[in-house]
């Protein structure tokens, strides 16, 4: 099916159901299904881009008390909200399900019981309303979910850090992706979800509510003494753009448990020197995320993969949302001629939102556009784009450790 047709077709349907005053009233209206991980999201946006409905169901609350996110009570909780998210998101946009020109939808990458949940959901809307579905790339999406908001034209270079993924890529076209760089083990997100526990920091009243990142850097910015601790950063001697974190919860956890040792700390009780701590765990992660960032700066301007006249990092993925580590990307990409980027807070997070921007582009390209998704499947893993990693190590660059902290603070 053409999107053309499709898109007149919506129109008629939409004018005749909707008085023409409304200005919600367009021709392509895509909606977004977003449950790849532990937000049921969804969202409309119109052919101009503008948000014409959201929905966000965060299950933060529910892993916190948890102590993690356990797939089978995440796939629960989307079968639970996934029909009302759907349902509020198009009574907010006064809009019917066959108004709507085609449903994009996160496939990959994620976790496989979350992501089924959106998946056949989607493909039950689509089959019921006769609607195209364009599946959808999480990893993209993020990349991508800027371009709603900046006027950031392709190529540009993406840092995505989040709670499952921590990638560096230059983003050349919405399809089009060359990976430089990606975590060897755990995501940073996953860092501060994971030190944020074992500091039990949600004892803490005002923390108890907020994600491990956010508890970490809010901890952070309280710290007295933020070279209490040195931690090192990751991977210094390794040429690469990879990145990897499990050598630093190792030694935030030894730090902690030598104080909790010292000060004789029991059950719900926190070290009197926590904000030091997560303060030192908050450096040295941006220590080692500005390091590989500078270094594929390096890698795209020996290759000419990103314009000298027209030099772009964008930063996304719910890590992003971190100020301390936004500021020092910043900071220390004034050196290579860069501007720095990030979407709006709400849209650097998991959300709707992001997977109907990124379903609107294609739509815009006539891209995977799919009438016949018999055969569409979900991915727990998928790679972002093409890998130049082992070309990066081959290029052995040296990169200096930025002296950020004066610079940010
Ligand atoms: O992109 P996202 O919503 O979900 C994934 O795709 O993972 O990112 C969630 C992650 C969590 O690990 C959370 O702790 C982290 O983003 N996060 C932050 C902040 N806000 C959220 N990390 C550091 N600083 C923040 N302010
Ligand atoms: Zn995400």
């Amino acid at each position: 099916m053409m999107p053309g047709i499709l898109c007149r077709s919506a129109m008629n349907t939409f004018q005749k159901l909707r008085p023409l005053t409304n200005s919600k009233c367009n021709s392509t209206l895509i909606f977004g299904i977003e449950t790849s991980c532990d937000d049921t999201g969804c969202a409309i946006i119109n052919e101009e881009g503008n948000i014409i409905a959201e929905s966000l169901k965060s299950q933060n609350l529910v892993h916190l008390r948890n102590g993690g996110i356990i797939p089978d009570v995440a796939q629960d909780l989307h079968r639970k909200y996934i029909e009302p998210t759907v349902t509020e998101t198009l009574l907010k946009a006064n809009l019917l399900m066959k108004d709507i020109s085609a449903i994009a939808v996160t496939v990959k990458p994620g976790l496989p019981l979350s992501l089924a949940v959106g998946m056949k959901y989607a493909k039950h809307l689509a089959r019921v309303n006769a609607k195209p579905i364009i599946p959808i790339h999480h990893m993209e999406a993020h990349a991508l979910t800027v371009r709603m908001e900046h006027n950031v034209n392709f190529p540009y270079l993406v840092l995505l850090i989040s709670g499952g993924h921590c990638l560096l890529a230059v983003v050349q076209n919405i399809n089009k992706f060359l990976l430089l760089g990606k975590s060897i083990d755990m995501a940073p997100g996953e860092l501060f979800d994971k030190i944020a526990r074992r500091m039990k920091l949600r004892n803490v009243p005002e923390l108890s509510t907020m994600c491990g990142g956010q508890a970490v850097e809010t901890a952070a910015l309280r710290a007295t003494n933020p070279e209490m601790f040195n931690l090192p950063i990751p991977l210094v001697q390794v040429k690469d753009c990879n990145f990897s974190f499990n050598g630093l919860k190792t030694s935030v956890l030894y730090h902690l448990r030598k104080k909790e040792k010292e000060h004789k700390v029991v059950a719900d009780a926190l070290i009197p020197e926590i904000s030091n701590l997560c303060c030192a765990a908050l450096i040295a992660t941006t220590k080692h995320l500005v390091h590989r960032t500078q270094r594929a700066m390096q890698f795209c301007s020996i290759n000419n993969l990103i314009p000298e006249n027209n030099k772009r990092l964008v930063v996304s993925g719910g890590v992003a949302c971190n100020n301390y580590i936004f500021n020092a990307l910043k900071a220390a990409s004034v050196d290579y001629g860069y501007n720095v980027y990030r979407p709006s807070m709400k849209l650097c997070t998991d959300n709707g939102i992001m997977i109907a921007w990124n379903g609107l582009e294609k739509w815009r390209k006539n891209l995977d556009i799919m009438t016949n998704f018999n055969t569409l499947d979900l991915e727990a893993t998928s790679q972002l784009g093409e890998s130049l990693i082992d070309q990066v190590a081959s290029a052995k660059i040296k990169t200096k450790i930025f002296k950020f902290q004066k610079a940010v603070q």
